[in-house]
């Protein structure tokens, strides 16, 4: 049977675009005639029970502001069989039987344990690192990208009047993609990606000297945050080429802002197709795009995937940046 009253939250890492989703979840919500409540700070407000009654006007103006007005957390208490039960009473209590978790792995986690308990649940991928294995791309990812991106275009005037190198460290613990697609876009002299070892003799020191043979005086070396060390391999930097270096970390720049047309655009699908799924029954699903569909997946069997991680994009990005 299909849901009639459903919630939804957002969890984990916050990324633009969350808002558009939950505005489609709402308004897609109320359009096949069911309830719908916001709760507060991910899985905490289902503990606490936080749900609040949304109307269409409830969403108003929300499309183009980043964060979650919906707020978010990580709460450790709903990871235990008894914060899971008690998550799901409250939503019985509420009459709710169907909850959108806009979020990435760890939230999906939480939502395959409610539907344990008996609560319908729909994954959507909201995350700026586009590390969810099923899906090419997660809400936020597209805005955390064209964010990097003018930061470090702002990076390289300064490091190119002062004939410097910059080492930029982007987000991305475990997932290469903002590196990888940052770097191209940047003409960066190098990218290192959590997925790829990398020699400091040969991938770093040798392609700053070839290029300085050729004129080039100026570098932007990008760094995924899963690969670390920034500073420490600006001092390294410096020392081996005798090239000025500086290094500088994006961090939480890169989580904030007004999300890109894509991803409102993508958000905007994701919580439609969340709610129809919830609509028609269908519970233990994580939406996501294949291509240009949307698609969804088993909960397990989207977590169990592993990631593909672009190898042409890196080869590419080898020969381009010289
Ligand atoms: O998952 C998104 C992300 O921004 C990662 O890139 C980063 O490692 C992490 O979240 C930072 O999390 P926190 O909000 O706890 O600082």
């Amino acid at each position: 049977m299909g849901a009639k009253s459903i919630a939804v939250l957002t969890s984990g890492g916050d990324a633009p675009g969350m808002n558009a989703a939950v505005r489609a979840v709402v308004r897609s919500a109320l359009s096949m005639g069911m309830e719908v409540y916001g709760v507060n700070r991910g899985y905490n407000g289902l503990l606490k029970n936080e749900f609040i009654p949304m109307t269409l006007r409830s969403v108003s103006d929300i499309i183009s502001d980043g964060g979650t007005f919906l707020y978010t957390a990580r709460s450790p208490e709903f990871n235990s069989a008894e914060g899971v039960k008690k998550a799901a009473d409250n939503c019985r209590a509420k009459g709710i039987d169907g909850v959108v978790v806009i979020g990435g792995d760890g939230s999906f986690r939480g939502a395959r344990d409610l539907v344990g308990a008996g609560i319908m649940c729909i994954g959507v991928p909201g995350t700026i690192d586009n590390d969810i294995a099923c899906t090419d791309s997660t809400i936020g990812y597209d805005t955390a990208l064209n964010t990097a991106m003018e930061m470090v275009d702002r990076i390289r005037d300064t490091t190119e009047s002062h004939d410097r190198c910059s080492v930029v460290e982007v987000m991305g613990r475990k997932c290469g993609d903002i590196a990888l697609n940052t770097g191209i876009a940047v003409g960066a002299i190098t990218t290192l990606v959590p997925e790829v070892p990398y020699d400091f003799d040969k991938d770093i020191v040798a392609r700053i000297e070839r290029s300085r043979s050729t004129g080039k005086k100026h570098y932007v070396v990008v760094v995924a945050e899963g690969v670390g060390h920034t500073e420490e391999l600006a001092k390294k930097i410096e020392a081996a080429t005798g090239v000025e270096t500086r290094a500088t970390i994006l961090g939480h720049v890169q989580r904030g802002g007004s999300p890109t047309l894509r991803d409102r655009v993508l958000a905007s699908q994701m919580g439609y197709h969340a709610v129809k799924l919830l609509h028609e029954g269908i519970s233990n699903r994580i939406v996501a795009t294949k291509g240009l569909d949307v698609v969804d997946y088993e909960i397990t069997e989207a977590l169990n995937r592993d990631r593909v991680f672009d190898e042409e994009l890196y080869k590419i990005s080898a020969v381009l940046s010289i």
